[in-house]
């Protein structure tokens, strides 16, 4: 299993260009699956989720073509045959967005069998949002063998009103009414990018949706979909975690190809801290720092909130600024598998519930950490960048789930990082 090693205390300087969105990525290859003809997708990362999702289409019998080598991460998907609407459990278990090809195969085929994803270290994440919506929809569920079957001769248009926002159950849903006959109407839908990235591959594809990234979808169901070339949104993530690295370190760093209209909430944030962030054009992030940073309280929201998924690296950047910052999780309940691990290198928080306060500073001593889902890893990855020594951190799998080369990108702006293969 690969360790990174890294020596904390150089202030980040330079360039760092973000990659394509693994949570846009994912929804649009299984887009694919709705139509017969080619996909073409653009700016796919290279990361481990989404090789996941190539073996999860290709044992369905679609052939995959990830572009890595070629210009534009240029990825071909064609379901022109789906032998096997299956997702098997070997698969689903690694990657919980695998239940993200539930609606488009009901969809393309009349039914699909996809493993109930099992548990997760974040949470329980269950899917029935997923299932009320598709029941709603006409479609016939059972339980079997831990797997959910789903069949409808032809899904209807219906009125689904969520209980919860959920991303991949908005996409999901999205997915299942392009095919369906008749309107269906969403409301209390995720407005997040990547359901708005997915809802511009689905009209280039054919489809009539109209609403995506407000609260509530309509789309009118057609008969086919064809094919369609489509470019992935940057990695808002990705791109925030980067900002987070210039602040931590006390550096300057242009963080590239990103959008920050979909950062505002981690801008302004960031702001409040004391660090110096400039959009420099249309896809240009400048952060500059020079190591104070004051104490701000976060509260995780759905977009255009606070992201979850910054949590973890924001609670990093929190243990080096002055006062103490309350950081409350909303989403998921068991998303502070870091706060051990930063305790371990010497920060200073306190866990009640779902709130975390962090004291700060706090000066970081390099330690041997483990890295347990992804962004907790990315924000061991922060913290040893400030530490005093060298860190080791276990099972970075974790971090190449979702950051593409993140050992290379972030060496080439001066961090002494460097990836250890297992060395016994
Ligand atoms: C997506 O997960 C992202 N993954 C997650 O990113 C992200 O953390 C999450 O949205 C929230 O923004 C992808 O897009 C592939 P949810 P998703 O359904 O869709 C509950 C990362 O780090 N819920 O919006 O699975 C659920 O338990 C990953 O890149 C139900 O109760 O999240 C959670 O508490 C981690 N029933 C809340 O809603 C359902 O049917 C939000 O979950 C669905 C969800």
């Amino acid at each position: 299993m690969d360790k990174f090693v890294i020596r904390g205390g150089n202030p980040l300087g330079g360039t760092l260009r973000v990659s394509g969105s693994k949570n846009s990525a994912l929804p649009c290859m299984a887009a694919a699956i709705l139509t017969e003809e080619e996909v073409v997708l653009e700016n796919i990362p290279q990361v481990r989720d989404i090789e996941t999702e190539r073996k999860l289409l290709t044992s369905m019998g679609a052939e995959v073509e990830l572009g890595y080598g070629r210009a534009h991460h240029r990825t071909t998907i064609s379901c022109r045959v789906l032998s096997d609407p299956t997702a098997k459990y070997e698969i689903v278990k690694t990657m919980r967005a695998s239940s993200l090809v539930l609606g488009p195969l009901v969809a393309r085929t009349g039914m699909a069998r996809v493993s109930m994803p099992g548990g997760c270290a974040i949470g329980a994440r269950p899917i029935d949002q997923h299932i009320k919506g598709l029941e709603t929809m006409g479609a016939q569920i059972d339980y079997e063998h831990g797997y959910i079957e789903a069949r409808a001769e032809r899904l209807k248009g219906a009125h689904i009103l969520f209980d919860k926002i959920t991303v991949t159950g908005t996409e999901d849903l999205l997915m299942a009414a392009v095919l369906a006959e008749g309107e269906t109407v969403m409301e209390n839908c995720a407005r997040e990018p990547e359901v708005t990235d997915l809802a511009a591959l689905l009209t280039a594809m054919g489809a009539k949706v109209e609403g995506a990234g407000t609260p509530t979808i309509r789309v009118r169901g057609v008969d086919k979909l064809h094919g369609a070339k489509h470019r992935i949104n940057p990695d808002r993530i990705e791109a925030g975690t980067f900002l987070v690295a210039g602040a931590i370190t006390g550096g300057d760093l242009h963080v590239t190809q990103c959008k920050p209209a979909h950062l505002a909430a981690i801008i302004a944030k960031l702001q409040e801290c004391g660090v110096r962030i400039e959009i420099a054009g249309e896809d240009q992030i400048r952060v500059r720092s020079e190591g104070q940073l004051r104490a701000a309280d976060i509260s995780t929201e759905e977009y255009p909130g606070f992201p979850t998924d910054m949590q973890a690296q924001y609670m990093a950047l929190a243990t080096q600024a002055e006062g103490a910052s309350l950081v409350k999780e909303n989403i998921f309940e068991n998303r502070f598998m870091h706060v051990q691990e930063l305790v371990r290198m010497g920060a200073n928080i306190r866990v009640d519930g779902r709130t975390a306060t962090v004291r700060g500073k706090t000066p970081l001593s390099a330690a041997a950490v483990m890295c347990s889902d992804l962004r907790a890893s990315a924000s061991l990855v922060l913290a040893a960048l400030v530490a005093d020594g060298e860190s080791i951190l276990d099972r970075v799998y974790n971090i190449d789930r979702g950051y593409e080369r993140i050992e290379e990108k972030l060496r080439g702006v001066g961090a002494q990082i460097r990836r250890m293969g297992n060395v016994f």
